[in-house]
Formats: structure tokens, sequence, C-alpha cells
């Protein structure tokens, strides 16, 4: 079995490869190290996957590639990769988002379609939804999206149904909800509010900590694309995977607050625009359809990530820490590097 992972070095890619080890003949990492945080963090992301026998690392631009070359012989596409978070897509940003998250979608769609792969499994966004007319969502609910990159992530996600339903292209997209656990993007909420609790230094929240979220550990959402990977299933279906945790970020904070045993210094600045108020799906296709049903709870999850927090702040050398983590926060392109996104 011939595996390709897309988006190899980023944050859920590079867990998605390490549970396929053990199962792939061979794994094939496609990553082109976009600017969206440090290239550093992205290599510590591969640090398990270089050191296995089956794993190939493909350093190269899904936009640019020579796909169908690069699919021939594989069997099961995870298209992980992408240009994420919301607010950086608004402005002149919003380029990179197009090509990234449409362009190279419709190509390797296409070159999936020339090879005859057996699954294409594509990471769609819970910012497909924007702020949806009822909770929980459900699959059925007609998506409008809030933001210019949620707008993007459904184009992918359309053209995975037209390629699935036109081609027979067997396509799941997965609309992931706000996704967290060790290797999280330094963008993402968690990770800043943890990296400050741990250091302590202040936390920005954007609006009055009251947005809910639907947080969902990365080990289930690996699980959710395995599962999409050994599951018959109708070209061009769509599936919701969220955690089912539905809590305020002031609620996280709290229970930050009590894990990290750090008290939190927290100012609070304008919401920001793109955000919405609220997630929170109903998972009942992907149980009926999978037999998917998320099992990582908020306080086992978040613990998880501050567990490795703190090994990441441990071996830092001490000297370094402050330059080590502008380097993680602040570099590549600023578009992608404003802090807390849901995508
Ligand atoms: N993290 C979340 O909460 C979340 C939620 C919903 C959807 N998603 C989607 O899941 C996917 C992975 O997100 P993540 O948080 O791991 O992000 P990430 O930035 O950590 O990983 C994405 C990777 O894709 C690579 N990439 C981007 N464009 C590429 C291209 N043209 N060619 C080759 N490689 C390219 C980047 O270099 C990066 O390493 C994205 O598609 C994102 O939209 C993420």
């Amino acid at each position: 079995m011939r595996y390709l992972v897309t988006g190899v070095a980023g944050f859920i890619g590079s867990h998605i490869a390490e549970y396929l080890l053990p199962r792939a003949d061979e794994l094939v990492g496609i990553d082109t190290f976009t600017g969206n945080y440090s290239r550093v963090m992205k290599e510590q992301n591969l640090r398990k996957l270089r050191q296995a026998a089956n794993f190939r690392l493909i350093e190269t631009d899904l936009r640019f590639a020579d796909l169908t070359d690069l699919l021939t012989g594989t069997d099961i596409v995870l298209h992980q990769a992408g240009i994420p978070g919301v607010r950086p897509s608004w402005g002149p940003g919003f380029v990179d988002y197009v090509e990234h998250n449409v362009l190279a979608t419709q190509r390797l769609l296409e070159a999936a379609r020339q090879v005859g792969v057996r699954r294409f499994v594509y990471a769609s966004s819970s910012s497909v939804y924007g702020n949806a007319p009822s909770y929980p969502t459900s699959e059925n609910t007609i998506p409008r999206p809030f933001s210019p990159y949620g707008v993007t992530k459904l184009a992918g996600e359309h053209l995975c149904g037209t390629y699935g339903r036109n081609w027979d292209v067997p396509t799941v997209a997965l609309r992931y909800f706000t996704v967290y656990g060790p290797r999280q993007r330094p963008d993402m909420a968690f990770h800043r509010f943890i990296e400050a609790a741990l250091g302590r230094t202040e936390i920005q929240l954007y609006g009055d900590g009251e947005q809910v979220r639907d947080f969902t550990h990365v080990d289930d959402v690996v699980r959710a694309n395995l599962l999409a990977t050994e599951v018959d299933l109708p070209p061009a279906t769509v599936l919701n995977v969220a955690g089912g945790t539905r809590t305020t970020v002031n609620g996280v904070l709290a229970l930050l607050t009590q894990i990290a045993e750090e008290p939190l210094q927290v100012t609070r600045t304008p919401e920001q625009a793109g955000d919405v108020s609220e997630t929170w799906a109903t998972c009942e296709q992907a149980e009926r359809l999978l037999g998917w049903i998320p099992s990582v709870g908020l306080a086992e999850g978040l613990a998880s990530q501050v567990e490795w927090h703190r090994q990441r702040m441990d071996s830092r050398p001490p000297v370094r820490r402050e330059s080590a983590r502008a380097g993680s926060v602040g570099a590549g392109r600023s578009a992608a590097t404003t802090p807390e996104s849901n995508g």
C-alpha cells in the first residue's frame, strides 16, 4: 500500500503520517515549507518520520509539481496541505489562500483522476459553515463561510465533490473543528495560551472569551482520516469531525489555569473580523459511515498539549529561548502569523 500525505511537515499531516508508518509499504510525504511558521518547527514535526525506512519526503510545491508523476502508484491520498488561519486571509494574503487551497487541490484531484487512486481524503474545515443557522450543525446545513479562508476551504471541498461525481474520484472531505494537541501550530490559541502560561507572559485574548468552539484532539482527527481510507464510502462524501467538547474560550483558560498550575495574565482586545461566535457540530454521519466517535476529552487532551509544551521548553537552550520563540511565531509571511485562528 502506497500512501501520500500532503502537508506532511505540518501539525496535522505529520501526525497522520506517523500513524500510517506501521501500515504503509511506502509512505510519501509532500511539503513545500510555506512560511506560515518556521521551518525549524516543521523539521521537528518530521523528526520521527525521517527515521523510518518506508518514509520519503518530497519537498515540492503542489502548485507547480508534476503531480501525475508523483501520484503514479499511489493508493491513498491524504491531502492536508494548505494555508490555514482565518485572519490573514483578508486583504493581499488572499491570493496565497486561493493558490494553495484551491488551485493546488484542483491540480491534485486532476492527477488523482488520471492515476486512479483508491481514496482521496481532503482536510476541510468548520470554517465552511460561518455562523451557522442552527447548532449542533450537521453536514446538511448550507455552508456560508464568514472568512475568505472559509471560502477557499469550501471551494476545495466543492472541487472534491465535482471530481467525485463526474469522474468517480473516491473523495471524502473531513470538516475539522479547531484541532489541538501536541505540535499545534504556533498561531493557534491553545499554543499561544499554553506558552504564555508556562512562560508567565501575557495572553492576548480576542473578544470577550465567550466564543464557543468544538475543540478536537489531533488523535481523533487522525483516527477519522485512517477510517476514511478504510471504509467503503460513496464519492463526494462530506463529514464533520469534531471533538464534542463544546466550550467557551474562557472555559479553556480556566481549565488551563488548573492544568498548568500557573496563574494567567489575560489582556482582552477587540474581536477579529472573520471569527465566528460559535462552532458546534453533530458527528452522527461520521459515526454512521465511519464508526468514528471522538475519544479524547478536553481536560485530557489539553493536558497532553501542555506536556508537549513543557518538554519543548525544557529542551530549549536557555540562552536561545527568546530567539527560538520569536522565530517560531514571527517568522515567514506576516499574513499567516496573526494569532488565534480556528482553521
Ligand atoms: N488546525 C486546525 O484546527 C484545522 C482546522 C480545520 C482545517 N484544517 C486544515 O487542515 C490542514 C492542515 O492544517 P495544519 O493546522 O496542520 O496546518 P500547517 O500549516 O501546520 O500544515 C500545512 C502544511 O501544508 C504545507 N503546504 C501548504 N501549501 C503547500 C503546497 N502548495 N505544496 C506543498 N505543501 C504545502 C505547509 O508547508 C504546511 O507544512 C489545512 O488544510 C487546514 O486548512 C486545520
